[in-house]
């Protein structure tokens, strides 16, 4: 079946830690709120985050009926702001810390996005709570690793765990282009000639969509390209942007695109995603954020959908994490307490997750119910050699991002050449 090729293991997996080092320069600023006072108070709890529909809505009603249960003091207000990958949220979150008026909590990825708000001095320590929560050994260390400063400060608790460099695929259209759904791709060359025969078969090979869809189709194609090590290198200057290497990963993403939808650039992962499920197109890369709304539309065996790692990515997980913050000035820190609560619970982490497609930020949490993409997941999080995402907070600061962004934007809107591009690239991540 398709989806063992999740679950293979990589022998003796190396963790490639994402260095979000610990940049020490952000004062204790915690208060007495975050001190392991009794909550109480009551009152409404924003919680800012872009689960704003569809089954990352679903995924954060879960959450927040548990929240609900554990505290029935606290009304949840719903803060979300529509937009895949925070596209829209980000931006209005930044000006709202800015104007002092923050949510009781937002949703930050964990690693150099998370970093962005520490070292903004936006966010408060929450190391009292993992104390007072017990959540100390609940979470891998490497996780908390990117949560953290080295002084031991922690600043925020994690929700889940997401994988990036998956394939989505629909059988029936790959059976109608002559295709055998359970054929395993060695890389990306392999790939396209599958690409090529969904294609000539009438229907979209690959299904995509706006900007950040398109910077997370790039990052599993470096990936796919340069390997883990390499990959890696992109993030802490040890690998050259402007090498050939790099040359012949923006190639491949070039021909790729060639295979992607025309009306891309007004969508968003729903989508792309749901083009896949409709049968429209034959394959979608995303993160597993997708297997919520597989789940959703009903499919559930390998008759309805199959997946796989992007093609010359197995053996390797493109790791991201959402986690909750306590920020400065929260109007209610209460009530954030009672979210970060809720949020670091098994209850929390497990009804969340399987929602949400993710798998459980906790180790002790119970995933036997969970979808069987869920479980190969938890498998290839715990063998795989980890690696971090670049569209999804974990590699890159915010800036260094929206910079790569607009050189993909232009480039897959076809303002820039190929040259140029890589130049932007290289010139982002200065
Ligand atoms: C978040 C996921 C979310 C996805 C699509 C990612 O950045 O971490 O929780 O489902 O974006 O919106």
């Amino acid at each position: 079946m398709r989806s063992a090729r999740l679950m293979t293991a990589t022998a003796g997996a190396a963790v490639l830690a994402l260095g979000l080092a610990a940049c020490g320069g952000s004062d204790d600023s915690s208060d007495e709120s975050t001190s392991g006072e009794e909550m109480s108070g009551g009152g409404e709890v924003e919680v800012f985050t872009w689960w704003a529909a569809g089954s990352e809505k679903a995924g954060l009603d879960a959450l927040v009926g548990v929240f609900e249960e554990q505290h029935p003091d606290y009304t949840f207000v719903n803060g979300a702001v529509a937009g895949g990958a925070g596209s829209a949220a980000k931006d209005l979150l930044q000006s709202r810390l800015q104007a002092s008026d923050p949510p009781d909590t937002f949703q930050a990825h964990a690693g150099a996005e998370l970093q962005d708000y520490i070292d903004a001095a936006q966010i408060e320590d929450v190391s009292a709570l993992y104390d007072e929560f017990g959540l100390t050994d609940a979470f891998p260390a490497d996780l908390v690793d990117r949560l953290s400063t080295e002084d031991g400060a922690i600043y925020s608790i994690p929700s889940n765990i997401h994988r990036a460099n998956v394939v989505w695929a629909n059988p029936t259209v790959l059976e109608d282009a002559g295709l055998d759904p359970a054929a395993e791709y060695a890389d990306l060359d392999a790939w396209y000639e599958a690409l090529d025969a969904v294609e000539e078969s009438g229907q979209t090979a690959l299904s995509i969509a706006t900007t950040w869809t398109q910077v997370h189709l790039l990052e599993t194609v470096l990936l796919s390209e340069l390997g883990p090590e390499a990959y890696t290198g992109l993030w802490d200057g040890s690998t050259d942007w402007e090498g050939p290497e790099v040359t012949a990963a923006l190639e491949d993403f070039e021909k790729l695109m060639g295979y992607t939808n025309d009306d891309r650039d007004g969508l968003d992962w729903p989508d792309a995603t749901q083009q896949v499920i409709d049968g429209q197109a034959g394959f979608n890369v995303m993160g597993d954020w997708a297997e919520a709304a597989f789940q959703e539309a009903g499919a559930m065996s390998p008759d309805d959908y199959v997946y796989f790692p992007v093609p010359g990515t197995d053996g390797e997980f493109d790791f991201l994490a959402d986690s909750f913050t306590m920020p400065v000035g929260a109007p209610n820190p209460d009530g954030t307490k009672a979210w970060l609560e809720t949020v670091g619970s098994v209850e929390g982490q497990e009804a969340f997750n399987k929602a949400k497609g993710s798998i459980p930020a906790r180790t002790d949490a119970d995933t036997s119910d969970f979808s069987e993409y869920q479980q190969s997941a938890v498998e290839a999080f715990a063998n795989d050699t980890i690696v971090s995402s670049l569209a999804h907070g974990a590699a890159t600061p915010i800036a260094t991002l929206n910079a790569i962004s607009d050189a993909t934007s232009k480039f897959t809107t076809g303002a820039s050449d190929l040259a140029t591009f890589q130049s932007e690239l290289a010139a982002a991540n200065m």
